[in-house]
């Protein structure tokens, strides 16, 4: 009896999916959040703050496109819904909201899309909220707290949504866009990122743009002939100081450096969204969330 108890605590103290570096520690502290944040009280209380549910959308443009390719190509790109506890319901509601407005033709999902457990309340909202945005095609890659989980359950809400969810794999997008390929990469922290597999077939593409939960997919696609890359993970430190200043950023070599933003390695830029949610408190200082709007049009000749 008192090992099958044990056994009881194990599995809860380990994550729930393939993702690495989940440590027993970690484990503790979001059991404990979980008993803490029954019945999601914190974003509900963060919500009640004026203006904590404003989003801006940030838009960019990229002369990117190949000189064939006569018709602009309009991305969506939203990151770090982080459904759960700590991320306040009227805040994804704006964010949503925005989504449906932006005329996009390619909605694009950086993953992070719950803080705790994939249960099956967390699983219908995200697959309502998704499947609502009248965008026609949708691509997404999965986070570190998906892979923590039984992210299983979050590529089925995903797909029943109508989203490609795209792990170390690329699709081609349909005319007139058919030169264009969307490379997913899996998440490089926790995750097993395979470039070779995620370029697989698009030698011949007149673009690749990158799409990855985190800012250091960027050392595993840049120099390989990938342009653009989209990605979330940081949360622009979400507590950080005037100026703004993080501080504290997730570990890895890029995502200590773009805490949000446009930036550059070698060849590659990459574009950092601050994403919608928050994980472990429910707050933002200084770093608002975001979605993004990338339009791209084609090279100059
Ligand atoms: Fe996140």
């Amino acid at each position: 009896m008192s090992r099958s108890i044990a056994a009881r605590w194990r599995d809860r103290l380990r994550a729930g999916g393939r993702g690495g570096r989940y440590s027993p520690a970690r484990g503790m502290v979001e059991l404990a959040l979980s008993h803490a944040y029954a019945r999601d009280w914190p974003g509900r209380l963060w919500q009640r703050v004026p203006g904590t549910s404003r989003v801006a959308v940030v838009e960019h443009r990229f002369a990117l496109l190949p000189a064939g390719v006569r018709r602009p190509l309009r991305l969506a790109f939203a990151s770090d819904l982080h459904l759960g506890p700590t991320t306040s319901p009227s805040v994804l509601d704006v964010a949503f909201e925005q989504l449906g407005t932006l005329r996009a033709d390619v909605l694009l999902l950086g993953g992070d899309y719950v803080f705790l457990e994939a249960n099956a309340a967390r699983m219908a909202e995200l697959h309502a909220r998704v499947s609502a945005v009248p965008i026609p095609i949708k691509l997404a890659v999965l986070g570190n707290h998906d892979l923590w989980t039984t992210h299983g359950d979050i590529e089925d809400a995903l797909r029943r949504a109508g989203v490609d969810v795209l792990v170390n794999r690329s699709v081609r997008l349909p005319a007139p866009w058919a030169d264009v390929a969307i490379v997913g990469l899996d998440e490089p922290w926790t995750g097993t990122p395979d470039a070779d597999l995620a370029l697989a077939g698009t030698e011949d593409a007149g673009l690749r743009v990158g799409l990855c939960h985190s800012p250091d997919g960027a050392v595993s696609l840049a120099c390989r002939g990938v342009p653009l890359m989209l990605c979330g993970h940081t949360h622009g430190g979400q507590i950080a100081l005037p100026g703004p200043r993080p501080v504290i950023l997730p570990p890895g070599p890029y995502s200590q450096r773009f805490a949000w933003g446009l930036h550059r390695v070698g060849e590659m830029q990459v574009l950092v969204s601050r994403g919608v949610g928050t994980t472990e408190l429910p707050i933002r200082m200084h770093a608002p969330p975001d979605i993004l709007v990338v339009d791209l049009v084609p090279r100059p000749d």
